[in-house]
């Protein structure tokens, strides 16, 4: 028991140990700016690239880096950005001007900070966690004070400009502020920071907002750590860290690129993508090996696709589960649906939330299910609405068939149809219903009552047929 006790805390003291020598890391995102120029009832930062808010995108690269403690600078659309990022577990901090990029960081609580942090701009939705490890790791092994993260542009336009002397950092410059000559310089600031939380206790507050703008400028950080010779290091990246959406253009170009590296993954992973420029995947989709997409696929949330599994063009799929072999033939709309291997659903199929398709199970053309379990080897070919339905094994729902779920109380009722049933054509069943296993029901009726199994139900009006209805010329109208 002793030697146990001893153990245990041998196991708890190195955990601390491990724990003192990892230093905090804190991501401060700005995100407290108006986005004017994307001309949107949005606030910029909560436009969709991949399918994920361009924020969301920025606090989930941080937490796969390692950042624990995320802290979001709001300010324009800042409740509607508060209620997007908060189930991310992250704090938003609300800037009560935007006075200046300086001023944003200021606001994000500095004198709780600790350890190191690393400071990102909420539209700059490129940066991958790959790129966050990267920078933290050089500004540790260089025990650096302060790091700007920078890259070179063919065309710098509105970046600051990064000034060196002798390859030392010793500036930036805005563009706005800028001289002729400064402006011919290509190296610009990707608006990415590290610092230690110390330096920013002390610095950030020291800026003052003397500029043509009358901003206060987190850029004047730079000079102020060269004036009292801290260790200051730039680290030269590549350009997509510094592409800032701030057009809507610019949205799509963020989306295209997103796109193109997701299709990319997968294609290297052995899914067949026939038109990769006209194939849309978003980020969390998971596609099997020996997949085909045709073009005009668009696959979204949390959908996966299982191996040797094809899906046709223009078919739109959303949270949903898509088994091994399984065929989606084109035109076909998807969404929170479970499908089993080799089923084969559409053309022109409609799948709406919580269904699940059995294996092997066909759901035909102009076809909508909506809440219903459909199950292994049953069919419906064509033309059929289920809602709120449960179908058994191998059972077959001729053309045309309706189950009846909405009625008139605006409640939804359920039907469930047995194994091995054969429904013919142009049924409607009148819901809450119950078909036994084996059962037969003709084409053409309203079912309002439960059938037991094995049994036939026909509930149509009766034929009529009178002979010789129809006179036609020549026949005369003579009275017998
Ligand atoms: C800033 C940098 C510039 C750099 C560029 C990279 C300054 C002074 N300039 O310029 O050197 O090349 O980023 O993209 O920092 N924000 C707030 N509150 C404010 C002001 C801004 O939260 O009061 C946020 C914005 O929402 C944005 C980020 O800070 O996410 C950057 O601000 P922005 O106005 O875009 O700065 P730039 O002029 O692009
Ligand atoms: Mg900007």
């Amino acid at each position: 028991m002793q030697n146990f006790v001893i153990h245990v805390l041998i196991i708890i003291m190195n955990s601390t140990v491990k724990k003192e020598k990892t230093k905090k890391i804190t991501a401060i995102i700005l995100a407290g700016g108006k986005g004017t120029r994307m001309n949107s009832p949005l606030p910029k930062v909560l436009h969709p690239v991949g399918g994920k808010p361009m924020i969301v995108r920025v606090i989930e690269a941080c937490r796969q880096a390692g950042v624990e403690d995320v802290r979001i600078v709001i300010g324009h659309g800042g409740t509607l950005v508060r209620t997007v990022v908060t189930p991310y577990g992250v704090e938003c901090f609300p800037q009560a001007q935007q006075l200046g990029t300086a001023d944003a960081v200021k606001s994000a609580q500095l004198d709780t900070l600790e350890g190191d942090v690393i400071i990102l701009n909420g539209d700059h939705p490129l940066i991958e966690a790959e790129d966050l490890k990267q920078f933290i790791e050089n500004f540790r092994s260089q025990s650096a004070n302060v790091a700007l993260v920078t890259c070179e542009l063919k065309k710098p336009k509105d970046f600051g400009r990064v000034i060196r002397h002798q390859g030392s950092l010793r500036a930036i410059v805005e563009a706005k502020d800028a001289s002729v000559e400064t402006l011919k310089i290509r190296e610009v600031n990707t608006g990415i920071y590290i610092a230690q939380a110390d330096v920013l206790q002390d610095y950030i507050p020291r800026i003052d907002n003397k500029n043509l703008k009358g901003e206060y400028y987190l850029t004047d950080l730079i000079s102020l750590a060269v004036e009292d010779q801290l260790k200051l290091i730039p680290i030269l990246s590549s350009p997509k860290v510094a592409f800032g959406v701030n057009t809507q253009l610019e949205l799509a170009r963020a989306n295209m690129i997103v796109n193109r590296r997701k299709v990319k993954r997968l294609l290297d992973a052995g899914v067949l993508v026939l038109d990769p420029t006209h194939t849309y995947v978003e980020d969390d989709v998971i596609v099997q090996s020996g997949a085909v997409l045709y073009p005009g696929v668009y696959l979204r949330g949390k959908t996966s696709v299982g191996p040797f599994t094809a899906i046709e063009p223009n078919c739109y799929v959303v949270d949903s589960e898509i088994g091994e072999s399984v065929v989606v033939r084109a035109n076909s709309y998807i969404e929170k649906t479970v499908i089993k291997a080799r089923a084969s659903i559409g053309p022109f199929a409609r799948l709406r939330p919580e269904t699940e398709i059995g294996e092997e199970a066909h759901v035909g053309n102009f076809v909508e299910m909506k809440k219903v379990k459909f199950g292994n080897k049953s069919k419906a070919g064509h033309l059929t609405y289920l809602g709120d339905a449960e179908v058994g094994t191998d059972t077959n729902i001729g053309c045309g068939t309706i189950t009846c779920n909405y009625a008139v109380d605006k409640k939804k009722y359920k039907t469930k149809i047995g194994s091995h049933v054969f429904v013919g054509s142009d049924t409607q069943f009148v819901a809450p219903i119950q078909i036994g296993d084996h059962a037969v029901i003709g084409s053409g009726s309203t079912i309002t009552k439960d059938v037991p199994e094995k049994a036939l139900a026909v509930a149509r009006g009766k034929q009529f047929v009178k002979e010789n209805y129809v006179k036609t010329q020549g026949e005369s109208e003579t009275k017998e």
